[in-house]
């Protein structure tokens, strides 16, 4: 009946998230507001390291791609859990440095990494640092041997698989922002001159394909050109290549329609190609990394919302306004992306309409959907948006000078607030 398993209707009628009833939330919390479901999130992630410790004997690491969804609490979430974590920015970094993260266990990531970014990763200790470029490489070999530090670091390849289409192809796809192209030779040159730089240690490579995919098959080839360059790296170079990072992507279910791959497929699968590749190219199984995002936190999260305005445009639509939008939620606007919704006050109703669900924000794009099926709605009511675990919070803006919504972690049936709702000073505190 729901997009996300872990919601339900209570007694009353109201939605629940996690057993917990949404109305109550609103009342306790007011809207808009994120609440994440921890168990999900916890599920999620041993659903993964599982899988790893399964189908390839524990030879690798969970990072958590925080991108997604990020606060001091998810950190704590996510090292609790013994996973490690991607952080893509010294903000994100910042962050689990504060949440008292495991250094060790973080990969950084950033095809523009600053100065003072690179910096801050190697005083801090990072697991390790994943190379976008030759000058950064270079930024990187004087920064460490300024601090007398040797950063073990991989690099950032195109694999030149394009997964964002109906039956995934191989393409040159040179054109990308991000990593090495393998077919110009660039990213052999840059192997070559990084295997013999004193001050940083080239240890893995790493590929990252797209995001909300669906077919395992993408993934399969992406390890299989992965391991081919491994091979080439080890003939010609001598070098052996001890760590493989295939990123992330797994796509999850938004709306009925997406039909998600269980975690364990995606993992055995890719598991028994990077063994058939070793074996048959000579070479040792490397230690495997992946950086679920999305599939971690999207299906944890809902948003939920006051209606305000009902407006019926006779043979048109109907617009339900929320006190919400693209300042909270993005991704409609920048990729027409699909949610399901409910009046979580109605929650046991027949969806008896088709409406477009529309934010505050002074644009008319700014919307969460158009011909969503929902129960009637009509000012005071609840809408919970689903599956907007990821990329949401991690995304929104003060747009229109909107105060960030508050984050609510619901576990064993109560509720805590791990972010606080934006305050008016908020929005001016940097004001002079
Ligand atoms: N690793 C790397 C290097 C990445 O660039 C990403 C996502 C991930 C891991 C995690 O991918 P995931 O498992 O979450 O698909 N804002 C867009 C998604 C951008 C994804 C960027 N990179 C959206 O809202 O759909």
């Amino acid at each position: 009946m729901f997009v996300s398993e872990n919601l339900s209707v209570n007694s009353a009628g109201h939605l629940t998230v996690g057993g917990v009833d949404t109305v109550e939330l609103t009342k306790e919390y007011g809207t808009p507001l994120y609440v994440m479901d921890e168990q999900v999130v916890r599920n999620s992630l041993r659903r993964f390291h599982d899988s790893m410790n399964k189908y390839y004997g524990g030879m690798g690491e969970v990072h958590y791609a925080s991108k997604a969804f990020s606060c001091m609490e998810m950190c704590r979430i996510v090292a609790s859990e013994g996973d490690g974590l991607d952080v893509v920015s010294i903000g994100e970094l910042y962050t689990a440095v504060k949440a008292g993260f495991p250094m060790e266990k973080i990969g950084f990531h950033g095809n523009n990494k600053t100065d003072e970014e690179l910096e801050y990763a190697v005083k801090v200790g990072v697991g390790h640092i994943i190379v976008d470029n030759i000058s950064e490489l270079h930024r990187l070999e004087r920064i460490a041997e300024k601090k007398n530090a040797q950063p073990r670091i991989m690099f950032r390849i195109k694999p030149g698989i394009d997964a964002h289409t109906h039956d995934f192809v191989k393409t040159g796809q040179i054109d990308s922002k991000f990593g090495f192209a393998l077919e110009t030779g660039e990213a052999f040159e840059a192997v070559k001159e990084a295997v013999n730089c004193k001050n940083v240690r080239l240890f893995g490579l790493h590929c990252h394909i797209g995001s909300q995919i669906f077919d395992i098959a993408p993934f399969e080839e992406a390890a299989r050109v992965m391991l081919s360059f491994i091979a080439k790296i080890k003939s010609e170079l001598n070098y052996e290549i001890e760590g493989l990072n295939l990123g992330g992507g797994f796509g999850i279910r938004y709306v009925a329609e997406n039909d998600p791959k269980p975690f364990e497929v995606y993992l055995e699968k890719v598991s028994e190609v990077v063994k058939a590749e070793c074996a048959s190219l000579g070479l040792k199984l490397p230690k495997m990394f992946i950086e679920p995002g999305r599939s971690i936190a999207g299906p944890a999260g809902i948003t939920l919302y006051t209606v305000g305005a009902r407006k019926e445009i006779p043979n048109i639509r109907t617009y339900i306004s929320v006190d919400g939008g693209m300042a909270d939620n993005p991704r409609y606007i920048l990729y027409g992306s699909e949610y399901d919704a409910v009046v979580a006050n109605k929650a046991g109703e027949e969806k008896s309409e088709k409406v477009t669900i529309a934010g505050k924000c002074c644009e008319s794009g700014d919307l969460i959907g158009e011909n969503m099926p929902l129960q009637h709605a009509d000012s005071g009511d609840i809408i919970a948006v689903c599956a907007t675990g990821a990329y949401n919070y991690s995304m929104s803006s003060n747009y229109n000078r909107l105060q960030k919504p508050a984050v609510v972690f619901v576990n064993d049936g109560k509720s805590r607030i791990v972010v606080k709702r934006e305050t008016l000073d908020d929005i001016i505190r940097n004001d002079i």
